[in-house]
């Protein structure tokens, strides 16, 4: 996995991240103006709308342009981190952080895959790399995740990454009429950096 094209967030000049990380497979790029049509095209499974709570279902072009126009200044700001999946030059999944805090030090990661390029390995190994620009580029103290109590694959990825499950969040989320529970877990950067023998400068 190679960083390259360091660049200032533009409102946060202490905050200089990568914009593209190189996977074993694909890149995660920062999403860029043009994005909407491939982001629309793969939020058409309805399971992607059934396991997050903001993406909508249907899922319209108008949609893709209101998240692509929302992530970048959100990056600018250093307030969201939203990676896009790219193979063959399309945006086929997300993997980012939203709600990064600076003070606190945390921020919560959040992912989906479109239905014609799971079950490879590519949101562990894209899960991964975002886990690692979160406590070795942003410093970040504590990573959230959390999944859908029905939702085994995402359990599976979060397990994988060492995270700690820290309890369930009862009736949290009102999804198609219906309360789910969710299923909340916490990283430590002193976790992770003993993990993956890490040692910051
Ligand atoms: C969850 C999701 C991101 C998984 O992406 P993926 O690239 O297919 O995941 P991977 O191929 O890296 O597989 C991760 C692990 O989960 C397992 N897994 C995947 N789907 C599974 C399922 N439905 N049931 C049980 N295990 C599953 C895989 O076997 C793998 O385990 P292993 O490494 O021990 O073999 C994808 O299915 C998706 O986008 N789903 C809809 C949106 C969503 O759920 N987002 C997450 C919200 S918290």
């Amino acid at each position: 996995m190679v960083h390259e094209d360091k660049k200032f967030s533009t409102k946060n000049p202490r905050l200089m991240v990568p914009t593209k990380i190189e996977c074993n497979g694909f890149i995660l790029r920062r999403l860029e103006v043009g994005d909407a049509p491939s982001i629309t095209k793969y939020c058409q499974d309805p399971l992607i709308h059934q396991m997050t709570v903001r993406i909508p279902f249907p899922y319209e072009l108008k949609d893709g342009e209101w998240f692509v126009n929302n992530s970048i200044p959100k990056w600018d700001e250093g307030k969201e981190f939203n990676f896009g999946i790219i193979i063959n030059n399309e945006v086929v999944g997300i993997c980012g952080l939203a709600g990064f805090d600076s003070l606190h030090r945390h921020a919560e990661l959040g992912y989906w895959l479109g239905k014609p390029f799971r079950g490879q390995g590519i949101m562990s190994k894209a899960a991964k790399a975002v886990v690692k620009f979160a406590f070795e580029e942003l410093k970040v103290h504590r990573l959230d995740v959390w999944h859908m109590e029905q939702n085994e694959g995402s359990k599976r990825i979060i397990q994988k990454l060492g995270f700690t499950h820290e309890g369930m969040r009862r009736e949290g989320h009102l999804k198609d009429g219906k309360w789910n529970n969710s299923v909340m877990y916490g990283l430590l950067e002193s976790e992770y950096l003993k993990k993956n023998k890490v040692i910051l400068n």
